[in-house]
């Protein structure tokens, strides 16, 4: 029967594909891009499942300081938009369709503070209530094709629910290891959250986060666990989740990319050491930190430490009622679901998440906060302290 092998073997067509030409190739792959093919079809599909809103002329401007004053935020929705948040009317563009929230025709007062041109008002450094102007190859950088095109855009079944309940088996296997959160951040919510992943605040060069390595922790075994599990967390959304965020990025938002890379090619030199012993806390060019939480950020406020120009993203896991996402400024209440993706100006757009009514909600916030981004786009290292 050996023998018999290699006869079947030599008799045996070889695959089609094989036999074709690199040529014919090239053809099925321009009918498949021309106008008209499968590959327009499928644009032309994915356009009909978007509702666009546009920017209310009404939008306000009031946060367009470096004051960083939480209670001027507060009183400042308070006297212009007094709905309580869980109140404000719930946009859905429907089941499943995006929604994307555009300024395509600001006002003159909008555009002077966020058009074309004026991100170099928002930036930290230094700090001072005077805006630097940015040099041109910085705003090269920063503004590829003017200004980001939309304030929000919601994406719906992004992301596959049994990926989801698999980060949270592996965010309560976290808990049970004795991981240790920080100090609630009272301005956000009553609830803490972890902040994974490398970040620049308050330094003159990116660093992995303190509550990544979980140095709080003084027995060296129980951190090793936590440690761990924070590893097999991250590594579900940087292999799983993180693709399709720089997919919906690179079709969404194109112009941000040169500054992500740019970003990511400083990071990855300067902490090449860390990230050899931690290939999980690099998340790639689209975010570089990641803020894990349960329950919901119920205060409204702004992302001080955001910039202007960058989406914060954002997803949930867990089976939940309420956590729906509050824009007061701009009258609407989005909501959270698992699966989708919300990626919002965070810095531009006060808001806060409703509570959560029943079930749990696991929050995961990916951002690259503004520090981080001004040092490259800046060229030099600088603290904001
Ligand atoms: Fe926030």
């Amino acid at each position: 029967m050996a023998e018999d092998k290699p006869a079947r073997l030599a008799t045996r067509p070889r695959p089609s594909h094989r036999s074709r030409s690199s040529a014919s190739a090239f053809s099925r792959k321009l009918t498949y891009m021309q106008p008209g093919g499968p590959y327009d079809n499928g644009r032309l599909r994915l356009a009909a499942n978007i509702v666009e809103m546009d920017l209310p002329v009404s939008f306000p401007t009031v946060f367009a300081t470096f004051g960083r004053d939480s209670q001027v935020v507060t009183e400042e929705i308070a006297k212009h938009w007094p709905t309580l948040p869980a109140a404000l009317p719930l946009v859905s563009a429907g089941d499943d369709k995006s929604l994307l929230i555009t300024c395509k025709k600001p006002t003159a007062t909008q555009a002077a503070l966020f058009g074309p041109g004026q991100v170099g008002k928002w930036l930290h450094y230094p700090k001072s209530k005077e805006s630097i102007p940015l040099k041109d190859e910085e705003l090269a950088a920063l503004e590829v094709g003017g200004v980001p095109p939309y304030m929000a855009m919601h994406w719906v079944h992004v992301i596959p629910l049994p990926i989801l309940k698999k980060l949270l088996v592996l965010f309560d296997a976290l808990v049970a290891a004795g991981v240790e959160f920080p100090e609630a951040d009272f301005r956000r919510s009553g609830t803490a959250a972890l902040h994974l992943g490398v970040w620049s605040l308050y330094a003159r060069q990116p660093r992995i986060t303190a509550d990544s390595h979980q140095t709080m922790i003084s027995n060296s075994t129980q951190r090793a666990r936590v440690v761990a599990a924070i590893d097999a967390l991250c590594m579900i959304v940087k292999v799983h989740i993180v693709p399709k965020l720089v997919e919906l990025m690179d079709e969404y938002v194109p112009g941000q990319s040169r500054v992500q890379n740019r970003i990511h090619e400083r990071v990855t030199r300067l902490l090449e050491e860390d990230f050899r012993q931690r290939p999980t806390m690099d998340f790639g060019p689209v975010f570089y930190t990641m803020a894990v939480k349960e329950g919901s950020s119920e205060r409204i406020h702004v992302d001080w430490n955001d910039n202007i120009h960058k989406y914060a993203l954002i997803f949930c896991a867990g089976d939940y009622t309420g956590g729906e996402f509050c824009v007061p400024q701009l009258n609407i209440r989005i909501p959270l679901r698992p699966g989708a993706v919300l990626a919002v100006r965070t810095r531009l757009l006060a808001h806060c998440a409703t509570l959560v009514g029943q079930g749990r909600r696991l929050v995961f916030t990916c951002f690259t906060d503004s520090t981080l981004l001004e040092q490259t786009l800046r060229g030099h290292e600088y603290a904001l302290v």
